[in-house]
């Protein structure tokens, strides 16, 4: 059962007075920094799920033990992204300096094929990749948190997911923030669900939730680990709904689902060393792209937010979004031109493209050609542990609440990850991205990301964890965080608050978020030639700064509930 019950908490007041507020470095007084603490640290897009990871480091475990508590106090308290019915990616930095990844992404049914979401006449049906059953992709989430704790954890599994039991049971006061994105997507759980009362009313802030079937779920992933939620009767509920709703997911698909350990993507930015997730994912790859492209260009002197820095900005990310559309998919069944896309001669070429008196139009860049060619919702946590080590970690649904299709009796929400392929060459996707054959659908196949969770190392030593959601905004919210830092000398909490702006290539316009960038700014960068266009928010960053002293900086974005926590 999921019920609700009222009771007005708090914690909606507390949560709002703490919210820093936006960084904008020409408001004179307008500097401030981060949650700082000496040992350890968590920041999440929830209260409670930071409360649970700073609560598993402080019982002796890991960075690794906090990141699947966290993960799974998400799929809790944050139904909009965090999930068990999604996907993610782990970036991991052991204290000795060593890196890993894991890819726990989604995978396509053993039924998908590539013009599943084509009519006769082969035009995309609308939204058929994004609500409902069929939009659903294989989910990794459990499997990637058994496999980290496998290699990775400290304490014992059941402990880790315990707390979670209990946020589910006992329940917690939905955030302002929460009731009304909840509110706005009601009539979307009523048409888009078979046989269940979750989510069917509105909801108002400070409601304690309760969901009694999503705490016997992760009772069963406790007690039984993997098999808890990929075997028996989870998965039976699961292959159910499928049925109920004319989706292609069953048994076997997810009896086979396996995460993947992957070697990390790595690349240099000045001092700093990069390591990112690798494909399946575009992030790391088009991260690297974007801060190698930038490298020589003075952004410092040319400062935070003006005309020629966003001018640059936008232009290497038009490139490097040009060559995400056709080189990148899933290695296992692409040939991903990993080397040549980072080759320095490669993207000495393509810089020669950018003209900083004025903008490129889109159409006339296409990918380039490198070596080794023929051819929003989401979310991010960052943990840095006692010992030092650390873990970056995005996961999504994909869109808001993914496909807005709960597996009935278990009480949890499936993915839209299916959208994230490319449908048919040249038709945008949810976040109007442009793919081609290397991210069709193909049967077991991981549909493209751009979730970039990121560690930054200088001189050798940890200095950042980030990340973020967001789509296809995800990569450049995560370069422009590092170069808030890195280029601007901003604080951590001032770098993840500062505004935000994108580009990526196709539509042919540089988003700003509401009130970016002076008069005399926009005016300039009208005149270079940009499409300037206001829209919400752009991605979410929870990221940690290791400061000169030492300490650690927890930056919680300012645009949700997010919450950065130490000790
Ligand atoms: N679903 C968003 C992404 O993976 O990029």
């Amino acid at each position: 059962m999921f019920r609700t019950s009222i009771i007005v908490l708090l914690i909606v007041l507390i949560s709002a007075c703490r919210t820093p507020p936006r960084f904008d470095p020409g408001d004179v007084g307008a500097r401030y920094t981060g949650v700082l603490s000496e040992k350890a640290a968590v920041v999440s897009a929830h209260p409670e799920a930071s409360r649970v990871g700073l609560e598993i480091l402080r019982q002796g475990g890991n960075a690794v033990d906090a990141a699947v508590a966290v993960q799974m106090a998400l799929a809790v308290t944050y139904p909009v992204a965090g999930n068990i019915g999604g996907g993610g990616f782990m970036v991991l930095r052991l204290k000795n300096g060593t890196t890993h990844t894991l890819d726990f992404r989604e995978t396509a049914p053993a039924e998908a094929h590539r013009d599943m979401y084509l009519d006769k006449e082969g035009k995309v049906i609308p939204r058929l990749s994004l609500d409902g059953h069929l939009a659903v992709g294989v989910p990794g989430t459990v499997d990637g948190c058994v496999m980290a704790h496998r290699r990775f954890g400290k304490l014992k599994w059941a402990q880790l997911i315990e707390p979670s039991v209990q946020l589910a049971r006992q329940g917690f006061a939905i955030t302002e923030k929460q009731a009304k994105r909840i509110n706005e997507n009601i009539e979307n759980f009523k048409k888009f669900n078979t046989d269940n009362d979750y989510f069917q009313s509105a909801v108002i802030a400070g409601e304690q939730l309760v969901q009694e079937d999503l705490a016997n779920t992760l009772a069963l992933i406790r007690d039984k680990g993997r098999a808890g939620f990929y075997e028996g009767s989870v998965a039976e509920q699961f292959v159910s709904e499928m049925q109920r709703g004319n989706g292609i997911i069953g048994l076997e698909d997810l009896k086979n689902y396996s995460s993947k350990w992957r070697e990390a993507l790595v690349g240099q930015y000045k001092d700093y060393k990069i390591i990112s997730m690798p494909p399946p994912s575009s992030g790391g790859v088009a991260l690297c792209q974007i801060l190698n492209l930038l490298e020589d260009y003075p952004i410092k002197d040319w400062g935070f937010h003006t005309p020629a820095t966003v001018h640059a900005m936008t232009e290497v990310e038009r490139l490097v979004y040009a060559d995400r559309a056709t080189h990148l998919g899933d290695p296992d069944f692409w040939e991903v031109p990993v080397a040549g896309l980072l080759d320095v001669d490669y993207l000495k070429r393509r810089k020669a493209l950018i003209n900083m008196d004025a903008a490129t139009r889109s159409d006339l860049i296409n990918a380039g050609q490198p070596k080794g060619t023929e051819g929003e919702q989401t979310t991010h946590f960052s943990i840095v542990d006692q010992e030092g080590n650390a873990v970056s970690v995005t996961t999504t649904l994909n869109a808001a609440y993914g496909s807005k299709t709960f597996v009935s009796g278990a009480g949890f929400l499936l993915n839209n990850e299916m959208d994230d392929f490319s449908a048919k060459p040249g038709v945008p996707n949810y976040y109007g991205l442009i793919g081609g054959e290397a991210n069709a659908i193909a049967p077991g196949k991981r549909m493209l990301s751009s979730m970039t969770p990121t560690i930054v190392e200088k001189d050798g030593e940890l200095f950042m964890v980030v990340g973020s959601p967001g789509g296809s905004t995800i990569i450049t919210s995560v370069a422009q965080t590092i170069l808030n830092v890195v280029e601007h000398g901003l604080s951590m909490g001032e770098s993840v608050n500062a505004n935000r702006f994108h580009h990526q290539w196709r539509p042919d316009t540089l988003f700003i978020e509401e009130g970016t960038f002076d008069r005399k700014t926009r005016k300039r960068l009208k005149k270079l030639g940009h499409y300037v266009v206001e829209r919400d928010p752009i991605g979410r960053v929870d990221a940690i700064l290791v400061r000169e002293n030492g300490e650690l900086e927890g930056g919680a974005d300012y645009r949700g509930d997010d919450t950065a926590l130490g000790f």
